[in-house]
């Protein structure tokens, strides 16, 4: 085989596909046990190139690392503090996680930035901390409507990698390329549109197999369209990830 036609199938082949659920704050233990026993048998077709996991609540996750063992579907969390212990008021530590089977976090969602205070500084202590603890974090960037009509889309998502990455080891992490203005909006971004910024988060980083996912009103009727972009390796699902019918479509993409 030709050379380059070898490396470009096995870069394809390295690029894992990762399709999460957010659900932000949504679900008690009793819905979300509800949750599951509607959405797993859904998976039983479920193709094997691709992972799928869900980033709950602290208080779901007990549950659900009993109630996903020994199926498919991996669990993460929402956030992790880059200390293993200590004063920190209303913060989880990567020990605490990783005790119960957690191995996914979600670092520096555009919803912990915009009203926890989340910096980029601390974005980087989260994602340093997740990974010693052998967490994959999944970093969230993305720019703002008023960013993206200022033209400074590029410069936002630049500046965030660079700050954010400082020290990251780039073999574990997946990285969500998440437009400010199309989170539970139903204003998806266009797909050709995510998949150029997603090209070009690509060319920031040192290894190029890095999963990036799109996230923003990803939906069971549009990710079909998502799934199908070269650079788009996974979507982070928020609203459309909290109902059963909705997730599996969205997991079982064609
Ligand atoms: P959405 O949220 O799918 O509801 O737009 C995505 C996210 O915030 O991760």
């Amino acid at each position: 085989m030709h050379l380059v036609a070898l490396l470009f199938l096995t870069e394809l082949s390295v690029r894992k596909i990762v399709i999460a659920g957010n659900w932000k704050m949504f679900k008690t233990q009793a819905e979300s046990k509800e949750f599951l026993e509607g959405f797993l048998p859904s998976l039983v077709d479920t193709p094997q190139d691709r992972e799928v996991l869900l980033c709950v609540p602290f208080t779901d996750l007990n549950l659900l690392s009993q109630s996903l063992h020994g199926s498919r579907v991996n669990l993460g969390a929402q956030n992790v503090h880059w200390e293993d212990n200590g004063a920190y008021t209303g913060e989880i530590s990567a020990p605490m996680l990783t005790e119960i089977g957690v191995r996914y976090v979600i670092v520096g969602h555009s919803e912990r930035r915009q009203y926890f205070g989340e910096t980029d500084e601390t974005v980087n202590l989260r994602l340093k901390a997740a990974q010693k603890h052998g967490l994959t974090p999944i970093l969230c960037v993305g720019e703002t409507k008023q960013q993206r009509d200022a033209g400074e889309t590029e410069s936002i998502i630049t500046n965030q990698l660079q700050k954010d990455l400082v020290g990251v080891d780039q073999n574990n992490l997946i990285i969500a390329y998440e437009p400010i203005w199309a989170i539970g909006t139903g204003d998806t971004c266009e797909t050709i549109e995510a998949n150029r910024v997603i090209g070009l988060i690509r060319t920031q980083l040192n290894n190029p197999n890095v999963t990036i996912q799109y996230g923003g009103s990803v939906k069971p009727n549009n990710v079909d369209q998502i799934m199908a972009q070269p650079e788009i390796d996974g979507a982070l699902v928020g609203g459309a990830s909290l109902e059963p019918a909705s997730f599996a479509r969205i997991v079982n993409y064609q």
